[in-house]
C-alpha cells in the first residue's frame, strides 16, 4: 500500500504537467495568490522570520505567501532579556512593526524555555541558585515586560515551549530543566500562563513542543494538559511543532494526537513545520552517529522528494479536516536556501531535539516548500492543489 503511493507519487514528480512546472518556475508575485490565499477558507499560513528575512530578497515572498509570522529567535528569553535590566528590543519591534505594517498577524515566540535562556535568572544576589519565589518574580516580569509590550499586537502566544521530558520512561512527565529543579515541580508552567493572560488578556495562550505524535510523548503531554485544565490555568490551545520526517509521523499518529488534544477542547496549531529528507543512520554501537562519519549530503532525489511530496500532501489532506480546531500552520524558516537544519546533527540528534551544541556537518534537509531560488517546489503544489 505504502509503496503504491510512493510509486504513484515518484510518477507524479515525473510527470508534471505544464501548468505545474511553469507555475513553479514563476516567482510569488507572477501568480497573484500565495499559500495563505489558498488556505483562506481554512487557517492562517505562518512562517518564522529573523531579520536577515525581512530585510532581504526573501521579503517579498513572505508578504505574498504567508498571513502569520512567528520570530524564529528574537522574543526568546536569552536574546530579548540578556540581564536583570537589560531589554533587546530593537529586532523584535522592527518583526512587529513590518507585519502590523503589512496586516500579517504575529504569533508570540516564546515566554518560558529551557533553552536560550536568560542564565541570569536562575543565581541569586550572592551567586547561589535562586529560590522559587524569586525566579517566578521573575518571570512574571518578563511576561509582563514583554507580552505587554506587544499588546495588541500579538494575537498568539507559545508561553511554555517544550516542558515535557523525552525519554521513554513513562512515569518521568516534565523535563528536569532549571525551571522544574528550582521550581521544585512543573507549577511554574501554570504560573507562565497564569502571568501571560494577566499581561495580554486576549492574547491566545499555547503550550508548545515537538514529537507530539510519538505515543509516549503525545501522553505525557495530555497529562501535563489535564493537569493545567484541571488547575484552570488559561490555555487556549497546542503548538505542535511538526519538525517531521518523510515517514513520520504515520497518519494515524497525527489524527490521534488531534484527537486527543482537541477532546479536551483546546485548539491546535501546528507552529514550526519542516519535514526534512535526511534519515538518521544509527551507529548501531552506541544509537548515535559522530559527525566525522554521517552521511554527506545526498542532494534533493527524485525519491526524497516523491516521499516529501506524499508526506506534506498526507498532513494537509489531515489539516483541512480538522479546520474547526485547527487555528494556525506555520512553516519554520522561509526556503531550502537556509534551514535551521541545514548542518545540524550528524544522526538521531538532529531535529528538533538537537540542542546548540550538536556537532554540524554539511547536509541539507530540503525540508520547506520553496526551494534555494526560492521557488515553488512540487510539495507546495501538493498542498494547495485540492
Ligand atoms: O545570535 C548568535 C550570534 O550572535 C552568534 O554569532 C552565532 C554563532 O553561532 O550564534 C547566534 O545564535 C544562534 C541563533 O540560532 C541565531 O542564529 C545560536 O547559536 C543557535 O543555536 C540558534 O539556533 C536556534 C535554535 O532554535 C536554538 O535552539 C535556531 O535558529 C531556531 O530555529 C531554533 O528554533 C527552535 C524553536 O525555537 C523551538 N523548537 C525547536 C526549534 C528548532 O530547534
Amino acid at each position: 500500500m505504502y509503496l503504491t503511493i510512493t510509486l504513484s507519487i515518484l510518477f507524479f514528480v515525473q510527470c508534471t504537467s505544464k501548468h505545474q512546472v511553469t507555475a513553479a518556475s514563476l516567482v510569488g508575485t507572477a501568480t497573484g495568490k500565495g499559500l495563505k490565499d489558498y488556505y483562506k477558507d481554512y487557517f492562517p499560513i505562518g512562517v518564522a522570520v529573523s531579520m536577515a528575512s525581512l530585510h532581504g530578497p526573501d521579503s517579498a515572498l513572505i508578504v505574498e505567501e504567508f498571513n502569520s509570522v512567528t520570530p524564529e529567535n528574537d522574543m526568546k528569553m536569552g536574546p530579548i532579556h540578556p540581564s536583570e535590566n537589560v531589554y533587546n528590543w530593537k529586532n523584535a519591534d522592527a518583526i512587529v512593526d513590518f507585519a502590523v505594517s503589512r496586516h500579517i498577524r504575529i504569533r508570540g515566540h516564546n515566554l518560558c524555555w529551557h533553552n536560550q535562556e536568560a542564565g541570569w535568572m536562575f543565581k541569586g544576589p550572592n551567586g547561589e541558585p535562586a529560590t522559587k519565589e524569586l525566579l517566578l518574580q521573575r518571570l512574571k516580569d518578563h511576561i509582563f515586560a514583554v507580552a505587554g509590550r506587544y499588546k495588541g499586537k500579538i494575537y498568539a502566544w507559545d508561553v511554555v515551549n517544550e516542558a515535557v521530558d523525552d525519554s521513554d520512561d513513562t512515569t518521568q512527565v516534565y523535563r528536569k530543566s532549571n525551571w522544574y529543579k528550582i521550581c521544585n515541580g512543573p507549577d511554574f508552567i501554570d504560573s507562565a500562563f497564569k502571568y501571560a493572560h494577566e499581561a495580554d488578556p486576549d492574547a491566545k495562550l499555547y503550550y508548545n513542543d515537538y514529537n507530539s505524535e510519538h505515543p509516549v510523548k503525545r501522553e505525557k503531554i495530555f497529562k501535563l494538559l489535564q493537569k493545567l485544565i484541571a488547575g484552570h490555568a488559561p490555555i487556549d490551545g497546542v503548538g505542535m511543532q511538526a519538525h517531521w520526517k518523510l515517514n513520520d509521523p504515520s497518519p494515524d499518529e497525527l489524527r490521534k494526537a488531534l484527537d486527543e488534544v482537541t477532546s479536551l477542547g483546546l485548539k491546535v496549531q501546528f507552529t514550526e513545520m519542516d519535514i526534512t529528507i535526511r534519515l538518521p543512520k544509527p551507529n548501531p554501537a552506541s544509537g548515535t552517529m559522530p559527525a566525522a562519519t554521517a552521511v554527506p549530503d545526498s542532494g534533493y532525489t527524485p525519491l526524497a522528494e516523491a516521499k516529501q511530496i506524499a508526506q506534506y500532501k498526507m498532513a494537509f489532506d489531515i489539516f483541512r479536516k480538522y479546520k474547526r480546531f485547527i487555528t494556525g500552520v506555520t512553516f519554520w524558516n522561509v526556503s531550502d536556501r537556509s534551514s535551521w537544519l541545514d548542518g545540524r546533527g550528524g544522526g538521531l540528534m538532529g531535529g528538533a531535539a538537537a540542542g546548540a551544541n550538536t556537532p554540524r556537518v554539511v547536509r541539507k534537509a530540503y525540508p520547506l516548500l520553496f526551494d534555494e531560488n526560492r521557488q515553488r517546489k512540487k510539495a507546495y503544489w501538493a498542498v494547495v492543489n485540492f
